[in-house]
């Protein structure tokens, strides 16, 4: 069956999105130890999720299914938007400080690196977060589900990595909430992350998880990501020294761009 057959098949059935979540875990593990069989063959290690990812319903009928257009970086560049430290206020990394009051939840500090694929320092580097809120519920008209807005907590924010790649980022934990993909469907707590490079043509995004969720196991998104040792990679680690007496508890996670050994900021000092 080709790939857009199968997916066509899932997604107009009526009783797809209706999947349990016996049948959601079974597909995954089926999925998962196929893999292993394949890296025990030698296959080589994935390290990105899976854009074709069928316990992931939802995403069935959006996913890429050609290759990625690849453009030149080095003349689009020259014509695109670029960030900078100057338009982003240090404050704006703290999302617990936006309105009148206090939001409602336990209040964290999320800290760590943005290194590239060699283990260098990624310096000047926009990264914006979002998330829901204590209740699990996001400032968005499309979730609708009955948990509380909090009117002191929108839930994004942004900072400018430090000379060495470093970032701090204080919230409030986010917790767990549901979603249609299935029937009784709930995502594990955690924080939307986009890098930006240098322009759109570089802008990477993915989610950072805390540890030890029990609904690790039955997330499709989170489980799209086949390696264990790739998915592990998302999830942030409790750093009691991070922690704050009588403030805030401490995550630390750092952000590895694989894939390409340029260092951005690098390549835009060469050029200016
Ligand atoms: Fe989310």
């Amino acid at each position: 069956m080709s790939n857009e057959a199968f997916n066509n098949a899932h997604v107009l059935d009526p009783a797809a999105s209706q999947a349990t979540q016996e049948q959601i875990t079974g597909e995954i593990t089926d999925i998962h130890e196929a893999y292993r069989q394949e890296v025990l063959a030698g296959k080589k290690a994935e390290t990105q999720p899976r854009v074709d990812f069928a316990p992931y319903r939802s995403s069935l009928l959006r996913h890429p299914t050609k290759d990625l257009h690849h453009t030149d970086p080095e003349t689009i560049e020259l014509h695109s938007p670029a960030f900078g430290q100057r338009d982003v206020h240090v404050l704006e990394s703290d999302l617990t400080i936006q309105h009148n009051g206090e939001p409602i939840g336990e209040r964290i500090v999320v800290a760590g690196r943005v290194l590239d694929g060699d283990g260098r320092p990624v310096a000047n580097q926009l990264i914006e977060i979002w998330q829901a809120n204590a209740a699990g519920r996001y400032v968005h008209k499309r979730d609708q589900h009955p948990a509380p807005i909090d009117p002191n907590f929108t839930g994004v924010g942004r900072a400018i990595t430090g000379p060495n790649g470093e970032y701090s980022f204080t919230t409030i934990k986010p917790a767990p909430y549901p979603w249609k993909n299935h029937h009784n469907a709930w995502r594990p707590a955690h924080i939307h992350f986009s890098l930006f490079g240098t322009d759109f043509t570089q802008r990477m995004i993915t989610q950072m998880y805390f540890p030890g969720d029990p609904l690790f196991a039955l997330d499709p998104i989170y489980q799209a990501i086949t390696d264990q040792k790739a998915r592990d990679a998302l999830v942030a680690t409790y750093d009691h020294n991070l922690t704050s007496h009588e403030w805030a508890t401490g995550y630390n996670w750092d952000i590895v761009l694989t894939g390409s050994n340029r260092t951005w900021m690098e390549n835009e000092e060469e050029e200016h």
